[in-house]
C-alpha cells in the first residue's frame, strides 16, 4: 500500500460477539491475476466472471492498459472483458509500469516482458514491493537470455527490461514459487525451444491449469509431475473464466468460526485446488468442525462450500517445510489460531514470510505480543503457546493486509477492544472484509 502514514486512520476494533451467517469471498487472487495476464496475450476476447476487484489486480490491469490491452472497467458483480492483442502484441509503454504492492504483477509481467525484442519496459512498485526480491526471477530468466537491470545487481526494483529474443532452458528454481514458476512460462511461450521448469517442491498450479485451457502447449511430466514443459509456437485463444472464491480470504472466517465460541458460519463458492488448500490440513489436525459440501468443478478448478462450527480446545497444530507452500499466505492468520489452541503450536520451513508485503515472522510476533501473546520467533517459523488470554490494544497492519485481517480475529478473541491502524491495507486483497465482518456479527 502505497498509503503514507498521515493518512493512516486507526479503526475501532470491538472484542467478542459470535460470527453467525453467510459470507461469499471476493475471487481467487492468484486466478484473478492470471485471467488477465492470459486473456492480454491471447487472440480475441477473454470474459473474466468473479474477477477479484481489488487493488493487486487492478494493478496487473493497470500495466496491461498501458501496454494497449483493452479491460474493461473492473467493478464488483461486473464481468471484465480483456480484449486480447496476441503474444507478440503488447505495445512499449510510454511510461513506467506501476504494480503498486501486487509481487504477482511484478513477477508475472517481468516474465511476460523479458520476450518481447525491441521494446523497452521499466517496473516499479511501492515501498513494500521496491524492497522485495527479484533476482529470484531475473536470474533464472537470464538462462533464457533475458536482460533485466535493477538496483542491488537487478535484485530490487526499479527494473528496466530490455526485451529479447529468448531460447529455451530447462530450469531448476531454488524456491517453490508460484509467481517464480508462472514468469518463466510465460517468457517460455515466445521463446525458441522448449523450455522445462523445475520446482523444489509444488508450489500452486493455476498457471498450468489455465496455461492449457488457453491452448497453450504445456506438458507436466518427471518425479511427481514436478517437470514442467512449454513447447513452442502455441496460439492462446481467448476463454469464459469464472473465478472461484479466494481460500486465502476463506481463511480468516475460518479460523475465526472454529475459535470464536457460538459461531457457525458458511462460506460459499471457495476454490479448493489441492496447491492451496493447506489450511484445510491443518484444521483438521486441530479437530476443527469443518464441513465442505457442494463440490463442483468450475472452468478447471474445483470448488465447495464450507461450513465450520465453534468447537472448545482445539488442539494445537504444526506446520513444516512440506506443507507451506500450500499455505503460505495462512501462517499470519495460523500465528493467531495458535494462541488459542490447546498446547503449544510450532511452525517451521517458513522463512519465505520473511520476504511477503512484509517480514509477517517478525510482524506477527510483533503486534500479537502487544495483546500479550506468548509468541516466539524463529528464523523460519514461530512457536506459539495456546490457551493465552489476549488483551486488546493498539495494533498497527504495518501496511500489510493479511496481518490486518489476521489483527482483526484476534481482536474479536481478545478481552477488551483494539485498535488497528492501517487497516485500510485489507482492500489490497479483501475489499469487503470489514463490511463482512461487521455483517457476520450482527
Ligand atoms: C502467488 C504466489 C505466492 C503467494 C502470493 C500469490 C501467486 O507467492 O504468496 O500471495 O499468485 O502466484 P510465492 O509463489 O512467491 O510463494
Amino acid at each position: 500500500m502505497t498509503t503514507s502514514s498521515s493518512h493512516i486512520t486507526a479503526r475501532k476494533l470491538l472484542s467478542g460477539g459470535r460470527l453467525i451467517g453467510e459470507v461469499r469471498v471476493p475471487g481467487d487472487k492468484s486466478i484473478s491475476h492470471r485471467a488477465l495476464l492470459f486473456g492480454a496475450i491471447s487472440e480475441g476476447k477473454t470474459a473474466i466472471d468473479g474477477l477479484l476487484p481489488a487493488e493487486d489486480p487492478i494493478s496487473t490491469a493497470e500495466c496491461l492498459r498501458a501496454m494497449g490491452v483493452e479491460i474493461s472497467p473492473i467493478k464488483k458483480s461486473e464481468k471484465v472483458i480483456v480484449h486480447g492483442v496476441g503474444l507478440e502484441g503488447l505495445k512499449e509503454p510510454e511510461n513506467v509500469l506501476h504494480c503498486g504492492n501486487s509481487g504477482t504483477s511484478m513477477r508475472l509481467i517481468l516474465g511476460l516482458l523479458v520476450g518481447c525484442k525491441n521494446k523497452h519496459f521499466v517496473l516499479t512498485g511501492d515501498n513494500s514491493l521496491s524492497n522485495r526480491p527479484m533476482l529470484r526471477v531475473s536470474k533464472p530468466l537470464k538462462l533464457m537470455g533475458a536482460e533485466v537491470n535493477g538496483r542491488s545487481n537487478g535484485n530490487y526494483a526499479p527494473l528496466a527490461v530490455q526485451g529479447k529474443k529468448l531460447r529455451g532452458a530447462i530450469i531448476g528454481t531454488p524456491v517453490a514459487s508460484a509467481q517464480v514458476k508462472s514468469a518463466l512460462l510465460l517468457a517460455a511461450l515466445s521463446a525458441e525451444g522448449s523450455t522445462t521448469v523445475i520446482e523444489p517442491a509444488h508450489s500452486r498450479d493455476h498457471s498450468e491449469r489455465m496455461l492449457k485451457a488457453f491452448g497453450a502447449n504445456l506438458e507436466i511430466g518427471g518425479e511427481m509431475g514436478r517437470h514442467i514443459t512449454v513447447k513452442p509456437g502455441s496460439v492462446l485463444k481467448g476463454q469464459n473464466i469464472v473465478v472461484p472464491g479466494d481460500i486465502s480470504s476463506a481463511s480468516f472466517w475460518l479460523i475465526a468460526g472454529a475459535l470464536i465460541p457460538g459461531s457457525k458460519i458458511r462460506i460459499e463458492n471457495v476454490g479448493l485446488n489441492p496447491t492451496r488448500t493447506g489450511i484445510l490440513e491443518v484444521l483438521k489436525q486441530m479437530e476443527a468442525c469443518i464441513e465442505i459440501v457442494n463440490k463442483r468443478n468450475i472452468t478447471g478448478e474445483p470448488v465447495g462450500d464450507i461450513n465450520v462450527i465453534y468447537k472448545n480446545q482445539l488442539k494445537p497444530f504444526t506446520v513444516n517445510e512440506e506443507i507451506i507452500p500450500r499455505l503460505i499466505d495462512e501462517i499470519p492468520i495460523l500465528s493467531v489460531a495458535g494462541c488459542f489452541c490447546d498446547g503449544i503450536s510450532r511452525i517451521t520451513g517458513a522463512s519465505e514470510l520473511r520476504v511477503k508485503e512484509t517480514d509477517r515472522l517478525a510482524v506477527m510476533t510483533r503486534q500479537l505480543k502487544l495483546m500479550g501473546a506468548n509468541i516466539e520467533e524463529h528464523q523460519d517459523g514461530l512457536t506459539i503457546q495456546g490457551s493465552q488470554t489476549l488483551y486488546g490494544a493498539n495494533l498497527d497492519s504495518e501496511t500489510d493486509h493479511r496481518v490486518a485481517m489476521s489483527l482483526a480475529i484476534a481482536s474479536l478473541l481478545a478481552q477488551g477492544d483494539s485498535t488497528l491502524r492501517g487497516s485500510e491495507a485489507a482492500s489490497v486483497s479483501y475489499p469487503d472484509f470489514w463490511s463482512h465482518l461487521a455483517k457476520l456479527r450482527s
